[in-house]
């Protein structure tokens, strides 16, 4: 008779290793000053468990490696693109496939040519960079979240859902001429990995069909989007997880996508549609400034993987391991009494910063301050989500409040085992035991557009 075990492994094995950055603390300090407090501006080889992000550090398989080899690097109509165009149409159906080097890149030639001043975009959460992308082409980018999305405490199944009566309030106020695209993003990455539900994706559709607006997904996690479906929707436990996937894209009229994320591959993207209008004039910006149309500033074997890992993520072992995962780093930490985003995310966990500190004001960035602080006593990296990433500034450039103070804890697909996330809940177990030793941040200077990234900060007085 066939066991059901009830431990989840990792379904692989390591065939090449790398070596960890071990630290001192007085080495982590002295590389925290020199990075100025942001996280972003420490060496990687100083940090030795780094789940700054999923995105393009995961681990690629042996066969996405003899895929690697075998790329035909021809500049025009290569074989590896081919792999890579008929993966994709596969899985979501739609005929004009661009490829890109990364999906911020899918998103400014998107946004030059459907945005502008006067346009709405509509979505259950924009990205940093599709917001940022938007908002550079003239037009606005509406989040209409649902609410249990905000109540970060109590678990609910899709907090990644969108707020279909509000989205419609929006769209009679507004007007569906001024409105060219509603984005879903699947999972949802800035509130906390948590994933849409089918019900949703057909509601919003519905309403977005009503009104002649197109629906896309930016689908950098659709895999694990569509195995959090299995997990949790009504009568999808049964069905294969590819049969979701492609469900979710069937229901849309486009997608794009960052492949560093579900297409298990350090670099690469995809623009997808059926609309020819926009696909022509998308290639042009595409040529202009990318790569030519069968390459998007790709090599041919970096074409290869993403085929490759498109087919691999959707291997339901890899899944269950994978959302495990997240959900046993969470677990650990509400353990230790340290408040997230409950439940914890499809490719990671979200820290509440703003209640696990709370004599830390927004404007001393709680969340950037619990990140140097996780640095420095256990060489861990995560990254902020909060005041300073948000970023907006009233009139003398100080720092508004934003709505959340999150600490975001990626985690990069196979490549950290279990004992890595058993050290990260036990450096937690620490610092929720030595709050009191976690002092506020200021700002020493930072730029106007996406100062996360380069901001110089210091402790506060
Ligand atoms: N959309 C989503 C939902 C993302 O999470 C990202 C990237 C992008 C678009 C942009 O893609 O990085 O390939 O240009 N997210 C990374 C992260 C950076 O850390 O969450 P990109």
């Amino acid at each position: 008779m066939e066991h059901e075990w009830k431990t989840i492994i990792e379904p692989f094995k390591i065939k090449s290793v790398e070596p960890l950055g071990l630290t001192t603390r007085a080495e982590r300090l002295e590389a925290l000053e020199r990075a100025h407090y942001n996280l972003f501006n420490i060496k990687a080889e100083k940090v030795l468990i780094d789940l700054l992000t999923d995105s393009g550090t995961g681990a690629m398989s042996a066969a996405q490696w003899g895929g690697i080899m075998t790329g035909d690097e021809s500049y025009a109509g290569a074989r590896s693109y081919y792999n890579f165009e008929n993966e994709i149409r596969a899985l979501t159906g739609f005929d004009e496939i661009i490829p890109v080097h990364q999906g911020r890149a899918a998103e400014k030639i998107l946004f030059s040519v459907i945005g502008g001043k006067g346009r709405y975009i509509i979505s259950n959460s924009h990205f940093d960079t599709t917001r940022a992308n938007v908002e550079f082409s003239g037009a606005e980018a509406m989040d209409f979240p649902v609410k249990e999305a905000l109540d970060f405490d109590k678990p609910a199944p899709f907090k990644g859902n969108a707020d279909v009566p509000a989205m419609a309030k929006f769209i009679k106020e507004i007007g569906a001429a001024n409105i060219p695209l509603c984005v879903m993003t699947v999972t949802n990455n800035s509130l906390g990995g948590q994933p849409v539900s089918m019900e949703n994706l057909k509601a919003v559709q519905n309403l977005c069909r009503k009104h002649g607006i197109p629906m896309f997904l930016d689908c950098a996690r659709f895999a694990e989007n569509a195995y959090l479906i299995k997990l949790r929707e009504k009568g999808y436990a049964q069905c294969p997880v590819r049969e979701i996937a492609e469900e979710m894209f069937e229901l849309a009229d486009g997608a794009w996508m960052s492949c560093k994320k579900d297409a298990l591959v350090n670099i690469g993207g995809f623009l997808a549609m059926n609309n020819r209008e926009w696909s022509g004039k998308a290639r042009q910006l595409l040529i202009l400034t990318e790569g030519f149309s069968t390459y998007g500033g790709l090599a041919g074997r970096d074409l290869e993987a993403v085929a490759i890992g498109l087919r691999e993520v959707l291997d339901e072992n890899y899944l269950r391991y994978r959302i495990r995962s997240a959900q046993y780093l969470g677990e650990g930490l509400l353990k230790h009494g340290v408040p997230i985003i409950n439940p914890p995310g499809g490719h990671g966990v979200y820290v509440n910063a703003k209640k696990f500190l709370p004599r830390i004001s927004p404007s001393n960035f709680p969340a950037q301050a619990l990140g140097c602080a996780l640095y420095l006593e256990g060489g861990i990296r995560g990254v902020e989500i909060g005041t300073l990433m948000f970023g907006r500034r009233d009139p003398k450039g100080a720092f508004l409040p934003a709505p959340m103070e999150l600490l975001r804890l990626a985690m990069p697909r196979r490549v950290y085992t279990q004992s890595h996330i058993d050290y990260v809940i036990e450096v937690f177990g620490w610092l929720a035991k030595n709050k009191e030793s976690i002092k506020g941040l200021e700002i020493v200077e930072a730029p106007a557009i996406l100062p996360h990234f380069t901001a110089k900060l210091k402790p506060a007085k």
